[in-house]
């Protein structure tokens, strides 16, 4: 029967079938041990020269690094380690025999890794990682589903900005005249709630941001929810019932992976509501007190949202920014304009935002000088001031970057290992 060795539980004492890699090759005279990947996990199917015919030997002491190979067997418990199975062969087959694979044992610096993504992929700890993506962008999709969030799909070619003009990128559309790649969904959302009320977006934005560091991508995948009806204290526990959820499938389902990244899952489980919560003026004070130089209305860099994430054990929503610092289009706070009513969720453990989200702005006159006060080109913001006319309701919103979600949960240094093929800027291959 064919399986997957993820269901090698299942199967003990029956014969299987599985396809897949020889991640690495053993052989002595008489046995042969073939660590196998079919990507669902890993085994080791172990072939003895007296319990396969000639041919199937053949191919298992001729299988190199990397060969595809398809191996029957029966599933065993390994003698000694408790939850780990292995495969008695007794066929193999060389599906294809794999060159001398470039990535070997030793030490390889992140350049040559990076330039060698496509085999890259395929290491335990960057399966591990894809993996653990794959299980974030489920339970957002189960948990938004649940709660009453359609999934509307937000256009990648866009006639305006939405997170300032500075990190755009520029398109020449057709000749006729400017497009620019999305860097986020957020103001088709603020329209699509008209129709659906609460929807969410999931896919690629892209950012002409001139960083190199361990947080930043050029094209990165962003999840965008938008909510009518929703203000600013509702909004923070949409993010954190969400996050608390996605953290709790990850524990819940991604144990090999965990294991494989020798992540520290204590720290994980200390991730549930209510999260931390301080405002921007309460997390300047903090960070003053650490030693930070930090002016009283200056935007949190890297190194502050380290700081202050390294000394709490749960995420951290830091509220009422200065609106000089944020968006055009986030509402003010009524009980101080000069801040507006948002929040950055930063992630422990020195990772820092995660998340950005604010109540936006609902009033025609205000949002229309804010739109002139940040010099953008009214003309092509008016379909989305429409949207103030025409049953204008408080709503609010938020977007998390996938690739700073992933990196957080797995507790690994740098988001370029959490996109499977990372695009920075000095990279665009392979
Ligand atoms: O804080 P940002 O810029 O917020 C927005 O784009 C809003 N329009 C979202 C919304 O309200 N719907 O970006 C959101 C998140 C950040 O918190 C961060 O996690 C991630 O996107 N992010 C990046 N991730 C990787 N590389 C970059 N260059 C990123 N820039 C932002
Ligand atoms: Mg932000």
């Amino acid at each position: 029967m064919d399986t997957f060795i993820k269901n090698f539980a299942d199967f003990v004492g029956q014969t299987v079938t599985i396809k897949g890699w020889a991640h690495n090759v053993r052989s002595s005279g008489s046995i042969a041990f073939l660590q196998i990947r079919d990507g669902s996990g890993f085994t080791q199917a172990v072939v003895a020269k007296n319990g396969v015919d000639e041919a199937s030997w053949n191919a298992a002491v001729e299988a190199t690094i990397e060969s595809s190979v398809i191996v029957t067997g029966t599933v065993s418990k390994h003698p000694k380690q408790e939850g780990v199975f292995e495969l008695q062969a007794t066929a193999v087959q060389l599906v294809q025999k794999a060159e001398e694979f470039p990535i070997g044992k030793k030490e390889h610096g992140p350049d040559f890794l990076l330039d060698n993504r496509h085999l890259w992929l395929r290491s335990p700890q960057q399966w591990a990682i894809q993996k653990v993506r794959d299980q974030v962008i489920h339970a957002t999709y189960d948990w938004m589903r649940d709660h009453g969030f359609s999934k509307i799909d937000s256009p990648i070619f866009t006639p305006n900005a939405c997170e300032g003009t500075t990190e755009l990128f520029e398109i020449d559309y057709f000749g006729e005249r400017k497009a620019y790649l999305s860097q986020s969904g957020q103001l088709y959302l603020e329209a699509a709630i008209g129709s659906v009320g609460r929807c969410f977006d999931f896919g690629p934005v892209f950012r002409a941001e001139k960083s190199k560091t361990r947080r930043h991508l050029i094209e990165f995948w962003m999840m965008d929810a938008e909510a009518a009806f929703v203000e600013h204290e509702d909004n923070l526990k949409i993010q954190e019932s969400l996050v608390c959820y996605i953290v709790e499938q990850v524990l819940k389902n991604c144990q090999p992976e965990l294991k494989i990244l020798e992540r520290n899952q204590e720290a994980l489980r200390k991730v549930q509501a209510p999260f931390i919560r301080m405002t921007h003026a309460e997390a300047i004070k903090e960070l003053r007190e650490m030693g930070s130089d930090i002016g009283d209305m200056d935007d949190l860099g890297a190194d502050d949202e380290t700081k202050l994430t390294m000394k709490y054990e749960k995420p951290i929503f830091v509220e009422k920014y200065p609106a000089a610092v944020k968006a055009f289009y986030m509402k003010r706070d009524p009980a101080d304009p000069t801040r507006v009513l948002n929040a950055d969720l930063l992630a422990p453990e020195g990772y820092g935002e995660v998340i950005g989200g604010s109540q936006r702005e609902d009033n025609y006159d205000e949002l229309l000088k804010r739109v002139r006060e940040h010099n953008l080109p009214e003309e092509a913001f008016k379909w989305y001031l429409d949207l103030r006319k025409y049953g204008s309701v408080p709503h609010s919103g938020f977007g998390y970057g996938l690739e700073r979600i992933v990196t957080w949960i797995c507790g690994i240094h740098h988001v370029r290992e959490t996109i499977p093929f990372p695009r920075l800027l000095n990279r665009l291959e392979p």
